[in-house]
């Protein structure tokens, strides 16, 4: 009798820290304060599976989806109309089911400015490669006296 209890008691917390993991898992991430009105789109209706930064969410992941890496050059190199049609009509029309249709939920305007969202999260990336590229020459540089010495000339 009293074992029934306990496991009942035992279910009923194992099922709230389920509930409230899943809770957790699933809140949003908060764009920042001010954002534009795409990037609120972006965080509202897809941050969950891509991530914040366009790069795939470790929560997408953790429910077995494979969402683009955003941020790769190739999905910035496809057409305003591939990346509206995706958007509107989801991926299942043309293989790739994982990605769902938002035209039930968003204007076409709205997706209009997401598609142009999604081409600055690929910007964003080259943007970071280039710095990152800048500061390894820079460190590279600064090791050799030949370049420290054009250092000293540029900023004179
Ligand atoms: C439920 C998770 C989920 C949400 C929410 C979601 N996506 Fe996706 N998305 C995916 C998955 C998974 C794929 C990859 C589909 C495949 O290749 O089968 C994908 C693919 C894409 C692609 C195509 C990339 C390519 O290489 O062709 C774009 C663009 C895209 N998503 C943008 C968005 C935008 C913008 C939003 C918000 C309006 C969004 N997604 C919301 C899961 C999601």
């Amino acid at each position: 009798m009293r074992r029934g209890v306990l496991m009942v008691l035992a279910a009923v917390a194992a099922i709230g820290v389920f509930a409230g993991g899943l809770g957790w898992l699933l809140t949003d991430a908060r764009p920042p304060a001010g954002a534009p009105r795409a990037q609120r789109l972006y965080y509202a209706y897809c941050a969950e599976c891509h991530g914040a930064d366009g790069r795939g969410s470790w929560r997408a992941s953790l429910f077995l989806l494979r969402p683009r890496d955003l941020t790769d050059p190739r999905v910035a190199a496809q057409s305003d109309r591939y990346l509206f049609d995706i958007l509107k009509h989801g991926g299942a029309t043309i293989g790739r089911p994982g990605m769902p249709a938002f035209g039930a939920q968003l204007s076409d305007e709205d997706i209009q400015l997401l598609v142009g969202y999604v081409r600055t999260l690929a910007s964003g990336r080259s943007a970071a490669q280039r710095q990152a590229q800048r500061s390894a020459d820079l460190r590279g540089r600064t090791g050799s006296a030949r370049h420290r010495g054009r250092r000293r000339r540029v900023a004179s």
